[in-house]
């Protein structure tokens, strides 16, 4: 055997995905950006989805169409009900259907707990832990309509496990979104319908440029991260391939680590 086939390097164009439809949230950039690409590099045909970035949003779709995949763009805010219902609504209309359901859109707000706002912490659930949940009921509702199973990736974070001081509705929305995976992993099986999570642990996104930009933040963050960099969001993109693909049927109601190494570091003082 040609040794080259075993070693082809990352983003290395391939055909898992072949002709398969997903819509990916929130991926206009960052991590969700990351996974469109690298899904439509695997035959993937793929929706992007934005609510303030609509040139991350052309930037995303256009490397989508140069990799000769199909693609749409839609904005919607997945912290509001209606527009969540809209998006999964057009995006089946746009690719003929949807194989698969990446929920990746999520924010993040620094407070101390004691100054947490409703509206803030409103924001942060409504878009992390409600936009999941009704993204997913309407994706669920598309496949029995459609009789056809289904693929769920959730982009969930390491903070499902991990306390996070000053982030505390962002830690409670994403133990929603382990707990919701699970359940629906017992719920949906019947239907031929997977559901996993995704936890990555610090990636050089959007979502930490105020910890990129502060050295001391980020070298004491480094120091626990046992690979001693942060990731990339193709570090985290490889995955959804799998989970997005065949060879992740038999997987459902499970959460998958991308940090590093990061949440299993104890370092005695
Ligand atoms: C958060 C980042 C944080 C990382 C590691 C992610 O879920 O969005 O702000 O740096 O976890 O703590």
């Amino acid at each position: 055997m040609d040794s080259s086939t075993l070693t082809a390097p990352a983003g290395t164009r391939g055909d898992r995905l072949l002709g398969r439809k997903v819509l990916v949230t929130g991926s206009s950039k960052g991590i969700g950006r990351g996974i469109a690409i690298r899904l439509a590099e695997e035959g993937a045909d793929v929706v992007i989805n934005y609510n303030s970035d609509p040139r991350g949003a052309e930037e995303a779709l256009a490397e989508v169409q140069a990799l000769g995949r199909r693609g749409a763009i839609i904005k919607a805010n997945l912290g509001t009900v209606p527009e969540v219902r809209d998006l999964v609504a057009r995006s089946a209309e746009a690719l003929g259907g949807l194989d698969v359901l990446v929920n990746n859109a999520g924010i993040e707000k620094h407070a101390a707990f004691w100054d947490v706002t409703e509206s803030d912490f409103d924001a942060v659930l409504n878009v992390n832990l409600k936009g999941v949940f009704f993204a997913t009921q309407a994706f669920v509702q598309q496949c029995k309509a459609a009789g056809r199973p289904g693929k769920i990736v959730n982009i969930s974070s390491v903070h499902e496990e991990l306390a996070f001081p000053n982030f505390a509705a962002y830690c409670a929305s994403k133990g929603g979104v382990r707990m919701l995976t699970r359940t629906l992993a017992v719920e949906l099986g019947p239907l031929g319908i997977t559901i996993n999570s995704i936890a990555p642990g610090a990636i050089e996104t959007p979502i930490n440029t105020r910890l990129l930009n502060d050295p001391v933040k980020l070298q004491s963050l480094v120091r626990q991260i046992p690979l001693s960099r942060l990731g990339k969001p193709n570090d985290v993109a490889g995955l959804a391939v799998f989970l997005a693909s065949r060879d992740s049927d038999y997987v459902t109601g499970t959460t998958y680590l991308v940090d590093g190494g990061l949440t299993v570091f104890y370092q005695e003082q």
